[in-house]
């Protein structure tokens, strides 16, 4: 039987904000990591003139997947071949088919702490084990290969994120490789789940590839591509895990919805119009990076990409869940508690998404300068 794992609790969170919504109130949604941006204007003039001359069956896309090989070549440098390129329903449906591809039932697979809710959990539910590694604010929230050569014994799997949700933190070129070699030396298997690229701030985004050619690396149409709701995303299967990774989409999730196909061809060559959200993104962190310590939350590591912040509220609480719902019944701004990326230390956190319109920003700053000047500091014993 699959492990019992712990519900998203951002999920409760958007919920109530649509019962707000609906009896009347005007909510900002900052809880979810997903651009309020739609597909790029070509992409969705793509979409219409499929849906007016293709049945749309099964497919599997080979210009799509040669133009993801190319984004590998002309960004990073990395040569590879389309027949390790499987194409999924997301980043989710890749890490599934990554895990359950490349461990046995009870293997162990590194990861920090915090980080993305859905790690732990699909480790569980695929009958793995989850290594979790505390990454405080001293090492800014990220695994280091120092950290997973301590880890006795070793680890048979690590994933690795960078930018990372929900910290935007990004691993340096050196601290990747330095990883690739220890995971090399010590037979682990890496699973880089690459979602956030194109989302940098200012330090160049590497691929793990470029470090480790034998890593499964997930990615996903739904950030820098603003397509989440189109669900589409990809896997680079190692080469002697292809006839095994294609066996199990084949029977798990056939293929990716068609219409997404056609679209994400389109988007991958939108760039304009994907910078320009990056540029609105790039304002929305300033203003944020500005007011927050404002409002008593100066204890954050400045995220170098994606789009959070993640922020130490414990001067206020210890229970983010009851924080963020309050926030969200007094002020109408919905966000995301840390304990649904640290299970441990997560009730002293909270994450902001910035993926708004710059105007939406402004108001919910101006919403929550009043409320947390009037918030009680936390009593401790
Ligand atoms: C780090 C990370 N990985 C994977 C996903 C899954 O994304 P999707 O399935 O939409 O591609 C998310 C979604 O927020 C994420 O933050």
């Amino acid at each position: 039987m699959g492990q019992n794992i712990a519900p998203f609790q951002a999920i409760a969170i958007s919920r109530r904000a649509h019962e707000l919504k609906a009896a009347g109130q005007r909510i900002l949604h900052m809880e979810f990591g997903q651009p309020s941006t739609g597909a790029p204007k070509g992409a969705i003039a793509a979409a219409h003139h499929v849906l007016d001359s293709e049945a749309m069956g099964y497919w599997e896309s080979l210009p799509l997947k040669e133009r993801i090989c190319r984004h590998y070549r002309e960004g990073f440098g990395v040569e590879l071949s389309p027949r390790r390129m499987v194409i999924t329903c997301g980043a989710s449906p890749a890490l599934v088919l990554a895990l359950s591809t490349a461990f046995n039932p009870g293997d162990r697979i590194a990861m920090a702490r915090p980080g993305y809710v859905a790690y732990r959990n699909t480790v569980r539910a695929l009958n793995l084990e989850p290594v979790e590694i505390a990454c405080g604010p001293e090492v800014r929230f990220q695994l280091s290969a120092a950290a997973l050569d301590a880890l006795e014994p070793a680890p048979q799997g690590v994933i690795i994120a960078s930018p990372a949700n929900p910290t935007g933190t990004i691993i340096p070129k050196e601290e990747l490789a330095a990883i690739a070699e220890v995971c090399q030396r010590r037979g682990i298997r890496i699973i880089s789940d690459e979602i956030y690229h194109g989302l940098s701030y200012g330090p160049k985004i590497h691929s793990m590839l470029e470090f480790a050619p034998g890593a499964y690396v997930v990615n996903s149409f739904s950030k820098y591509f603003s397509m989440a709701g189109w669900r589409l995303g990809w896997l680079v299967s190692p080469e002697e895990g292809v006839a095994r990774t294609n066996a199990y989409i084949g029977n798990l999730f056939l293929t990716a919805p068609s219409l997404a196909q056609h679209a994400g061809l389109i988007t991958m060559d939108s760039r304009d119009e994907l910078e320009g959200h990056l540029a609105v993104y790039r304002k929305n962190r300033a203003l944020l990076l500005e007011a927050l310590p404002r409002l008593g939350l100066d204890n954050i590591a400045p995220p170098d990409g994606a789009f959070y912040i993640y922020a130490d509220v414990s001067r206020f609480t210890d229970d983010s869940l009851g924080f963020c719902l309050k926030l969200l019944e007094e002020t109408g701004v919905a966000t995301a508690p840390g304990v649904d990326f640290d299970p441990v230390d997560g009730g002293r956190f909270m994450r902001f998404s910035f993926a708004l319109s710059t105007p939406e920003i402004e108001e919910a700053l101006a919403r929550l300068e009043p409320w947390f000047a009037a918030q009680p500091a936390r009593q401790t014993a």
